[in-house]
């Protein structure tokens, strides 16, 4: 089933993947991807500054879509739903978070890397997948072949993916956006760079299929 979130993804094309070590620079951050054309943003779980900067990108840019990514357990799927997470992303998943994110009925992204972990999340709901580490775990040629059982489901592809893959990833159909740091990698941000953010965010909608 093709749900709202689904959509909303789809026309973003791309997902910048952001770990921000400084909450400051969020409304400077959301401002560059919103300038670049992105539309849905991840903040991961993986700096403290994650919740902080996920409550300050909204309140400056309030049609951006915020989710919060490397959501590990049942515990960091509340913290980020308590501060107003749009949708959530996991590496993987675990019946706990399964059931939290099912409870907080919040779109959720859970990882998967094989045909088991896709039997998984589909028997807890789950058909539109993030597909964790993408390159490294056989990239487009994997997901081809993972079309042929699995027709109903969709993914987003991240990990090791960078602009000169992103139209390929893309044009596959069972491909609804991708993911990625290489928009608003931590250095840029660091840097405040966001005149640079904004030219990646521009070039990563420019691969997008017509
Ligand atoms: C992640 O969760 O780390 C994303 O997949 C981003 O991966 P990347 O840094 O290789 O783009």
């Amino acid at each position: 089933m093709t749900t709202e979130f689904q959509t909303t993804c789809h026309k973003a094309g791309v997902i910048p993947v952001i770990a921000i070590d400084d909450a400051a620079m969020a409304a400077y951050l959301g401002h560059a991807l919103q300038a670049g054309g992105l539309s849905v943003v991840e903040l991961t779980l993986r700096t403290p500054a994650a919740l902080p900067a996920l409550i300050a990108m909204k309140a400056a840019c309030p049609a951006l879509v915020v989710g919060m990514g490397t959501v590990l357990n049942a515990e960091d799927a509340k913290r980020a739903a308590d501060v107003g997470a749009d949708f959530l992303v996991s590496p993987g998943l675990t019946d706990d978070l399964a059931k939290a994110a099912n409870a907080l009925a919040l779109p959720f992204l859970p990882g998967v890397a094989t045909p088991t972990d896709l039997m998984r999340a589909l028997d807890h709901g789950f058909d539109f997948l993030k597909f964790f580490p993408a390159e490294a775990a056989g990239g487009i040629t994997y997901l081809k072949a993972l079309g042929g059982p699995f027709g109903g489901v969709s993914f987003c592809p991240t990990g090791g993916i960078g602009p000169d893959q992103v139209g390929a990833y893309l044009g596959l159909p069972n491909v609804v956006c991708v993911g990625g740091s290489w928009v608003a990698s931590n250095a840029l941000i660091k840097a405040q760079d966001w005149k640079v953010i904004e030219d990646n965010a521009k070039q990563a909608k420019a691969m997008m299929p017509a």
